[in-house]
C-alpha cells in the first residue's frame, strides 16, 4: 500500500517537544519527517537555524537534528547519512567529499575525506598495451573507485558535534529500512540507469526492479540499512574493516577491482587550512587542494573585483564578459598546477598574489574574446553529479559540505551484501597526462595515479564572513563548472545585490579555457548571446548547469535558497 501514497502533500511540521535522545519517533507517517508526505520549500526565511540541500527529506532531518540541540555539525552529518539513503545519484558512504566550516567561536575547519588511490594502483592502469586510454575502466565498474573517504569524513567531523553519533545515524537507517516515497525526477533517474545497473553488477541492487520506478513508489533498501547498522555500533570500524570492508573487497574481487582490506584499513581523513581571501569587506573561505576549487575561485573573484566592468550590473555585456575571460585564466592554470599536496608541490602562493592576479588579465581587451591558445593551455573537464549542503545553526556555526561518487551513481556497481554504490572517482585523475578522457579531462603530472593519492576535484564548498561575522554559506554539484557557478552566485549577491534565491537561480555560463566556447543555460538571453558573439566569443548552449544550495544571514535572519534546477530544499525554524 505505502507504494501508492502519493509524496505531494503538505508536510505537517510536529512541534512537540522531543527528547534529544530520541530520533525515531521523529521519522515516519505523520511525524515531522514523514517520508511518505513531503513537499520541496525552495526559499524561506528563519531565525535559528537552515539547511539547504538536494532531498527534501535530507533537509527535514538535518532542520529536526538541529532542532533537538544538536548543532550544525551534527546536522552535517545525518544530512549526509540521509543524502546517502535518498539521494543515491550523488550522496553517498561509497564516495568522499570535503567541508569547510567556521565555528561559532571563529575558529575555520576544513575536512578532507577524498577518495585516494588503491595501493595496487599505478599511473597506467587505464592504458592499453599501445598505451591508449581505456576510458571505459575509469568511469564505470570496479576497477573505477578510490578507497572512499566519507564515513572517515563524519567521524573526523563529529569532534565538532554534540549529540551521539548513534542518533545522527538513526534517520538514515530508518529512511533505508523502512522507505522512501521517490519523487518523479529520482523514478526518472532510476529508471534511465537501470540498464548500467544490470551491466555493472552481477545481482539485482535494490534500484532495479522489473517495472519502471513511478514517482509515489516505495524505494526500500535493507542491505544498506544493516550496513548502516554496522557503523552506528562499530563507528568507522563497521565501515573499514569487518563485515562491510569483506564485502567491498568480495565485491572488487568479482570483477577487475583493486581495493584491499589494507586499502580500507589505511584510509584517513585529513584536516586542512582553508585557502582565504578578501573581496571589499567579504573575507572568502574556500578548499584548497586537493581541490581545485578554493584557489580557482580566489583568482577570479580578485580578477574582476578592482575592475570597473563588474560595476556596470549583472547581466551587462561589460560584467559577463570580464567574469568569462576571469574565468578562462583561472582555469588555464589548473591542469599543470593543480593537484594533492601531499605528493605534488602545488604554487598556490605564487598563484594567488595581486601581482600574478593583474599580470594574468594585463592581456584583457575590452569587448573583444580572448583566445585560449593564446593562454596558458590546461584543461580539465569531470562528470557532473556531486551534491552540496549549507548549514547554519542558531549557535552560529557555519557549516558547507560537498560531497561526490563523482558520476551519477558512481561506478554504477553496488557493494552486494551491503547495499551502496562505489564512486568512480579514479576517472578524476588524470588517466595519461595530456589525453583527455570521456569527459575532456587533460592533465599532466601534478594528477597522475599514485597509490595512495587523492585525485583533483573542483568540489567548492564556501563560507563568508563579513566583519567577522557570519555572512554566506554556499556550494553547489558541477564537476568543472562548481567554481563559476560558485563565482556567479556570490558575485550576484555581493556585487549585484541579489537575494539569494535570485542568485542561485539567475542563468549561468561557463568558460574553462578549454574547449575555447562559453557554455550558457538555456534560460539565458538571447540578446546578450548576440552581443558575446560580436565581441568574438563562440556560444554553446546547454542543460542545466549545478545546484546550488545557499544561505545568506543579515540582519540577525537567515535567509536559505535551495536550487531551482532540482527536487532541491531547504528546512529550518
Ligand atoms: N568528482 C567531482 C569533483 O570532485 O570535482
Amino acid at each position: 500500500m505505502k507504494n501508492l501514497i502519493s509524496c505531494f502533500v503538505t508536510i505537517l511540521w510536529c512541534t512537540n517537544f522531543i527528547s534529544a535522545q530520541q530520533v525515531t519517533p521523529w521519522l515516519g507517517a505523520g511525524k515531522p519527517v514523514d517520508p511518505y508526505h513531503y513537499t520541496q520549500v525552495k526559499h524561506e526565511i528563519y531565525n535559528n537555524a537552515a539547511v539547504s540541500c538536494a532531498h527534501p527529506l535530507a533537509s527535514l532531518v538535518g532542520a529536526q537534528i538541529m532542532k533537538q540541540g544538536g548543532n550544525a555539525f551534527d546536522a552535517g552529518i545525518a544530512v549526509q547519512l540521509a543524502l546517502a539513503v535518498v539521494y543515491p545519484a550523488a550522496g553517498n558512504i561509497g564516495g568522499g567529499g570535503f567541508l569547510i566550516a567556521q565555528k561559532s567561536n571563529k575558529q575555520l575547519l576544513a575536512i578532507d575525506y577524498r577518495e585516494v588511490a588503491p595501493l595496487q594502483s599505478n599511473k597506467n592502469m587505464y592504458l592499453d598495451k599501445e598505451g591508449n586510454p581505456q576510458l571505459e575502466l575509469s568511469q564505470n565498474g570496479r576497477l573505477a573507485s578510490g578507497v572512499p573517504g566519507t564515513i572517515a569524513g563524519l567521524f573526523a567531523t563529529l569532534s565538532s558535534a554534540k549529540l551521539d553519533f548513534k542518533l545522527l545515524i538513526q534517520p538514515a537507517i530508518d529512511l533505508a529500512k523502512n522507505g522512501f516515497v521517490l519523487t518523479e525526477r529520482e523514478a526518472n533517474s532510476l529508471n534511465s540507469n537501470k540498464k548500467y545497473f544490470i551491466k555493472y553488477n552481477n545481482f539485482s541492487p535494490a534500484f532495479v526492479k522489473d517495472q519502471l520506478w513511478k514517482g509515489g513508489d516505495t524505494l526500500f533498501q535493507p542491505d544498506l540499512a544493516k550496513t548502516l547498522t554496522r557503523i552506528q555500533q562499530q563507528g568507522a570500524k563497521g565501515f573499514y574493516e569487518g563485515e562491510t570492508a569483506k564485502f567491498i573487497v568480495d565485491e572488487m574481487k568479482k570483477g577487475n577491482g583493486i581495493i584491499s582490506l589494507e586499502d580500507l584499513k589505511n584510509y584517513k581523513a585529513k584536516f586542512r587550512t582553508p585557502i582565504s581571501f578578501q573581496y571589499g569587506d567579504n573575507t572568502i573561505y574556500g578548499f584548497p587542494p586537493p581541490s581545485s576549487g578554493g584557489i580557482i575561485l580566489l583568482q577570479m573573484m580578485k580578477m574582476v573585483e578592482k575592475s570597473t566592468f563588474i560595476k556596470k550590473g549583472f547581466q551587462s555585456p561589460e560584467a559577463t564578459q570580464i567574469m568569462i575571460e576571469a574565468e578562462r585564466r583561472a582555469y588555464a592554470d589548473r591542469a599543470e598546477h593543480l593537484g594533492d599536496p601531499d605528493f605534488w608541490k602545488v604554487p598556490l602562493k605564487e598563484m594567488s598574489t595581486d601581482i600574478y592576479i593583474s599580470k594574468r588579465m594585463s592581456d584583457f581587451i575590452p569587448g573583444k574574446a580572448s583566445k585560449s591558445i593564446d593562454i596558458k593551455a590546461g584543461n580539465v573537464k569531470e562528470s557532473e553529479e556531486t551534491t552540496h549542503i549549507s548549514i547554519y545553526d542558531k549557535e552560529g556555526n557555519m557549516v558547507s559540505i560537498t560531497t561526490t561518487l563523482n558520476g551519477g551513481y558512481g561506478s554504477k556497481t553496488v557493494v552486494q551484501g551491503a547495499g551502496f554504490l562505489m564512486n568512480n572517482e579514479m576517472d578524476d585523475f588524470s588517466v595519461k597526462p595530456g589525453v583527455a578522457n570521456m569527459f575532456g579531462a587533460v592533465g599532466g603530472d601534478a594528477n597522475a595515479i599514485e597509490p595512495g593519492k587523492r585525485m583533483l576535484s573542483s568540489m567548492c564548498p564556501v563560507i563568508v564572513t563579513k566583519g567577522g561575522k557570519p555572512s554566506i554559506v554556499v556550494g553547489t554539484p558541477g564537476g568543472t563548472t562548481i567554481p563559476t557557478s560558485v563565482f556567479q552566485a556570490l558575485i550576484n549577491v555581493i556585487e549585484f545585490g541579489m537575494t539569494p534565491e535570485d542568485a542561485i537561480n539567475q542563468p549561468k555560463f561557463h568558460h574553462q579555457h578549454l574547449p575555447d566556447e562559453v557554455y550558457t543555460e538555456p534560460d539565458f538571453p538571447a540578446s546578450l548571446k548576440n552581443t558575446l558573439e560580436l565581441m568574438g566569443y563562440k556560444i554553446t548552449n546547454r542543460a542545466s548547469i549545478g545546484k546550488t544550495e545557499m544561505i545568506y544571514i543579515r540582519n540577525k535572519k537567515i535567509e536559505v535558497a535551495a536550487d531551482k534546477r532540482g527536487d532541491d530544499s531547504v528546512a529550518g525554524f
